[in-house]
């Protein structure tokens, strides 16, 4: 089988980036950053950047390029035995973060029309949790659908079908070609227009004063872990799915480094504009800034329509802040929707396009469940779960995967033979024992949190049904893809010999 191929390394570029950059770019990235310290939390950041994020994202590259496949023929040709971990990023980005995703790209849909006339009122906290969202007491109670969010999800995996239909160089390549550049302007606009605000000064300092004492909580680096993975797509099984759609001849490790630059980089500029808008509001209604930050998702959809209701020319600032976000969505959900696609057909050999629409139609059913008033509550635990566990786990296996069972001085050979900065052996500790090392000591440390604590002070029962039991279902689900039969071979780049 003959593999689709990017048409130009820039084009694979704009698509991994595209991936990274995202909805947690933006409020996620943001609300951590004021919670854990302001500039002080750049460290944590950082160092999980540097120690875990890049070495990782390049192990990703290189054995998607090097082993020509996606994440569950990747891992397949290096052990049938550990073809489920391949398998398993790709189940619980399907049928997990993607149906919360383009749920919440959904709410900025429909936020960017609410936009034009600020429809959110006086009040837009009350209008989110009870207008909008009508949240349910608890995830027990599910409640209706909500129709303006089910319309705009409808119309999110349209677009993801649309774009993924299109196969890789005529769909993903094309859209985000159009997708990124067209964010880079809009997020320019919001930077230098929220720098003009009377106040910006204010949030910027809080943005950037660095209040070290943050530092010896371990929740501040356990964040700043999960949220480096969440971020550059890691252990999603995207990024080795793009690499596998690279020529012979790549730059792995200069696509790596320019990849995380890009995105970090993105997601310190897009910090600006959120932080200058809050200090805006801050001076605007004379109250500290610490009284106008509301917790991650009211950032976005509560403090930033307050402070665009009371701006000059505010409806259209947040129509191109909403379709900022809308943007950086699509693109990170039509790559997950890929990674499924591109493993299910390498597996199996089915058509891409009638597969391309069974997986779509599906997810916008999946996605449906949250879309109900108890959604919200959904989402948060799912999100936790998956997040924090699924993403750090499935971490962990690919290093001890490839960096034991595999040999790894060959892929660092491989790597070195295309790659423009060469990697030392440094990199072999990293993967072998240092991150694997590191993510363990995250793991556990989140499950010691949680086990004292219940996250989000949700019950017991809700915490186990909705969030461990959805990452068992998609664990139990990758093992028995991993037990089917291959249905197809010879999996080789287009032009050159067959090679399995
Ligand atoms: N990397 C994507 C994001 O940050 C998933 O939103």
């Amino acid at each position: 089988m003959a593999r689709e191929q990017w048409k130009s390394e820039v084009g694979f570029l704009m698509a991994a980036v595209g991936s990274a950059i995202g909805l947690g770019n933006i409020w996620r990235f943001s609300y951590l950053a004021y919670e854990h310290g302001g500039g002080a939390f750049m460290i944590p950041y950082l160092t999980a950047l540097l120690t875990a994020g890049i070495p990782l994202l390049i192990l990703e590259y290189a054995i998607g390029h090097e082993r020509i496949g996606s994440a569950p023929l990747a891992y397949a040709k290096i052990s049938r035995r550990w073809e489920w971990v391949g398998w398993w990023p790709v189940c619980f980005v399907m049928f997990g973060i993607v149906l919360y995703y383009t749920v919440i790209i959904a709410w900025c849909l429909a936020y960017f029309f609410y936009s034009f006339g600020l429809e959110w009122g006086a009040d837009p906290d009350q209008f989110f949790f009870q207008k909008f969202l009508a949240v349910s007491d608890s995830p027990a109670d599910l409640g209706e659908i909500r129709t303006p969010v089910l319309m705009g999800l409808a119309v999110i995996w349209f677009i993801n079908w649309g774009v993924v239909y299109g196969g890789v160089q005529r769909g993903i390549e094309l859209a985000n070609k159009i997708l990124m550049p067209t964010l880079m302007v809009l997020i320019a606009v919001l930077v230098f227009w929220s720098l003009s605000l009377e106040g910006a000064w204010t949030g910027l300092k809080a943005y950037v004063t660095p209040d070290f004492s943050k530092l010896t909580n371990p929740k501040v680096w356990i964040d700043a872990y999960s949220q480096i993975f969440f971020t550059l797509s890691l252990a999603f099984g995207v990024m080795i799915t793009y690499a596998s759609y690279l020529p012979d001849k790549a730059n792995i490790t200069g696509s790596a480094l320019l990849t995380a630059c890009i995105n970090c980089g993105f997601s310190l500029f897009a910090g600006i504009a959120v932080f200058s808008v809050l200090g805006f509001m801050a001076t605007a209604e004379n109250k500290p800034l610490a009284d106008v930050i509301s917790q991650s998702i009211g950032l976005a959809f509560v403090a930033y329509p307050k402070a665009i209701s009371m701006m000059p020319g505010g409806n259209l600032f947040g129509a191109v802040f909403f379709l900022c976000l809308v943007v950086a969505g699509l693109s990170s959900s039509v790559s997950i929707t890929e990674a499924f696609v591109s493993a299910i057909v390498d597996k199996f050999g089915v058509r891409r396009q009638p597969l391309v629409t069974g997986v779509c139609v599906l997810g916008f059913v999946g996605s449906m469940m949250f879309t109900t008033r108890a959604g919200m509550l959904w989402l948060d635990i799912v999100d936790h779960f998956i997040t924090h566990y699924g993403l750090v786990t499935v971490g962990i296996l690919e290093c001890l995967v490839i960096g034991w069972l595999f040999d790894l001085p060959m892929l660092r050979d491989h790597i070195n033979r295309i790659s423009s900065v060469q990697l030392g052996g440094i990199w072999d500790i990293l993967i072998k024992g240092f991150v694997p090392l590191v993510l363990m000591v995250i793991l556990i440390g989140d499950l010691y949190q949680d086990l004292r604590v219940p996250y989000g002070d949700y019950d017991w029962t809700a915490l186990i049904l909705i969030g461990r039991d959805w990452l068992l279902f998609t664990l139990v689900l990758a093992f028995f893809l991993a037990t089917r039969p291959w249905r197809t071979k010879n999996h080789r780049r287009p032009g050159r010999g067959a090679k399995t």
